[in-house]
């Protein structure tokens, strides 16, 4: 099934035309895919993440995700669409400070299946090991964790949910170069053993190298075009 199939999207925050954030003639990507967007600061990067996970609705136009219209639904059902099918991994201020990893993680199985007694600790656990947080960090309150730890335990709660889709709205930016090279391994690793579609945003046009398709914000969406 085809990840995702936009047709006429477009956007804005107000009513106002010239104020069209996004307008998308036709955009889709296939299962499996792996696409690196790109584009400077305020083009509309995160307003077009926020589209197409059902965060934000579209003015007009159709988004079809996984085969479903998410411009066909409430605010509610698409709520429960992310929570079944995309991971999101956020630039920073991804985590409840206050909470330790396996907390952060359990939650957001919590939006999947409500209130499961049976949370797989295990499962989470072997996620943690997975992208190397060592285990005497496993429940400190993420405040007290760097930022790259912070990151990849985001990873991991993007994915407990095992999304068929995963969105990285610049999840690199505020790591060093070398937490950089590691996030990124850890994060392509993952996504290829789980299929995963990967839609990855970041103005580090260096990162753009494993990727199967990599697209400047400015060729997939006509405001400014001119
Ligand atoms: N909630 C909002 N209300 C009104 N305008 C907004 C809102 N959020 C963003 N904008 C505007 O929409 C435009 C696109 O913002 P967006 O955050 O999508 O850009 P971006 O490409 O993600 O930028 P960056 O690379 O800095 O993260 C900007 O002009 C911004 O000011
Ligand atoms: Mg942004």
């Amino acid at each position: 099934m085809i990840s995702f199939n936009l047709e006429g999207v477009r956007f804005s925050y107000t009513d106002a035309t010239n104020d069209l954030i996004v307008d998308i003639g036709k955009w889709s990507v296939n299962p499996g895919e792996k696409i690196f967007l790109y584009g400077p600061s305020g083009c509309g990067k995160s307003t077009f993440l926020n589209i197409i996970s059902g965060m934000l609705e579209a003015s007009e136009g159709k988004v079809e995700v996984l085969g479903k219209r998410l411009d066909q639904m409430s605010p509610r059902q698409r709520d429960r669409f992310r929570a079944h099918h995309i991971g999101y991994v956020f630039q920073q201020f991804n985590l409840i400070p206050y909470l330790d990893a396996v907390a952060n993680i359990q939650l957001a199985r919590y939006f999947y299946k409500g209130n499961d007694p049976i949370v797989i600790r295990q499962e989470i656990e072997e996620l943690l090991f997975t992208l190397n947080v060592s285990s005497s960090d496993w429940y400190k309150p993420a405040q007290k964790l760097s930022i790259g730890q912070q990151q990849r335990i985001a990873i991991a709660r993007a994915f407990i949910n095992k999304p068929e889709i995963l969105i990285a709205d610049e999840p690199t930016s505020s790591l060093d170069g070398d937490n950089r090279e590691k996030f990124m391994s850890l994060l392509t690793a993952l996504v290829a053993k789980n299929h995963t579609t990967l839609i990855f945003v970041s103005h580090d046009k260096t990162l753009s190298k494993s990727f199967d398709r990599s697209e400047a914000f400015s060729e997939i969406t006509k405001v400014g075009a001119e």
